[in-house]
């Protein structure tokens, strides 16, 4: 899956600056009107198309497209325009502008409206294709859309609320159910993004949800549910989604904590959904903590979690910690990178003592992915 990322939301270029729009926002041609920034507001953008752990670029031709959202205050949303560019091979950045026009703002701007930004892909061809189905064929490659935050704006300046643009929104498309809104940092860089493997999971439990066998035979209780190393809560998030009454607690590094808090803020209807920072690491854990988390749980999530062999020792570990309660279920989706990952395995069977009950193969996906359930023996 490609994320299309904000390397720069949307700021505004002051009348001052002098800079000339390229064309009327909306148009579908090239040619500039007959106008100057002191008819516009000019907003600048930069965005990438990039994998997960932004490695690869993408590498094909894809139209993106910038959509510019106006939000009323009862929260409906309409379209004010559409900019339209081209991502090439070889791009590592694609700025973008969109510029509108000023007695076109003003009508929006007196009564307290905000405004967001959307990209998404419209049209693509991948000339270098990176993801393969498990036949080898090439697999359609998949686009991850962000938006902007909400923002507002004066003459000079974007504001964003309390968080000076650092964060982007994905909205992801669940089966049976509302989209799941999360946030996430924007830029490049790998940690407080979301995960192919989390979408993958959200999206396959949201399916399954009237699949009696798994959400029936395979959690017979699921009261509550434990997700350790949870990144920016997806699946969390999405499990607290399908089993409203659930207590759901997430945890990860501290690293994860603003994050996540910020993915449960949004979902304030949620009352028995929190995050606390628990390292698989024992010794990291203070004795609150400990209490928290080490105590029965019927339902145990690790999402992509089993990708780094020298962690295999403290996740198992920690799967001992708080698997105690005999009747818990681990959920697992475990991605495919690397041979030597398939000694986890062997550990949870082991030194764990779980078996596998259930497996499923998420295909096609990029890289092979598997989501597991395991039980005592
Ligand atoms: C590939 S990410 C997956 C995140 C999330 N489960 C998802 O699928 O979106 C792996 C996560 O494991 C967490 N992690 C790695 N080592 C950890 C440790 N020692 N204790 C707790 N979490 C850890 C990372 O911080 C990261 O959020």
């Amino acid at each position: 899956m490609y994320h299309v990322r904000f390397l720069k939301v949307p700021y505004i270029v002051p009348p001052e600056a002098g800079h000339r729009p390229r064309r009327k926002l909306g148009s579908s041609h090239s040619t500039a009107p007959p106008s100057t920034s002191k008819d516009h507001v000019i907003f600048q953008l930069m965005v990438t198309i990039v994998t997960e752990l932004g490695d690869n670029y993408f590498y094909g031709t894809a139209n993106v497209r910038a959509i510019l959202y106006m939000i009323r205050s009862d929260g409906s949303e309409s379209v004010l325009g559409i900019e339209r560019s081209q991502w090439t091979m070889g791009m590592r950045a694609l700025p973008i502008t969109i510029s509108v026009l000023k007695s076109q703002m003003k009508k929006v701007v007196a009564s307290h409206i905000k405004f967001k930004v959307v990209i998404n892909i419209s049209d693509f061809s991948d000339k270098s294709p990176l993801f393969y189905d498990s036949q080898q064929a090439p697999v359609k490659a998949l686009f991850l859309t962000v938006s902007s935050l909400a923002f507002s704006f004066t003459p000079v300046k974007v504001i964003y609320e309390d968080d000076h643009g650092l964060y982007a929104q994905r909205l992801i498309p669940l089966a049976n159910m509302k989209p799941l809104i999360l946030y996430e940092e924007i830029g490049d860089s790998m940690a407080k993004h979301l995960w192919d493997s989390g979408v993958f999971l959200c999206q396959y439990l949201s399916q399954s949800l009237s699949n009696l066998e798994l959400f029936k035979l395979q959690f017979p209780h699921y009261s509550s549910i434990l997700e350790i190393g949870c990144g920016c809560g997806t699946v969390g998030i999405a499990m607290s989604e399908i089993y409203p009454s659930a207590t759901v607690l997430l945890t990860d590094l501290e690293s994860a904590e603003d994050v996540c808090t910020r993915n449960i803020s949004i979902h304030p209807q949620k009352k028995n959904l929190s995050f606390i920072t628990y390292d698989w690491d024992k010794s990291e854990n203070t004795s609150e903590t400990i209490a928290q988390v080490e105590r029965t749980w019927d339902i145990v999530i690790a999402c992509d979690c089993t990708y780094n062999p020298d962690s295999f020792d403290i996740f198992t570990d920690a799967l001992e910690r708080v698997m105690t309660n005999p009747a818990s279920r681990l959920l697992l989706l475990h991605k495919e990178r690397h041979g030597s990952e398939n000694m986890v395995f062997d550990m949870l069977r082991e030194k764990n003592g779980l078996s596998l009950i259930w497996k499923h193969e998420l295909d096609p996906v990029p890289l092979k992915a598997r989501v597991e359930v395991f039980a005592r023996k």
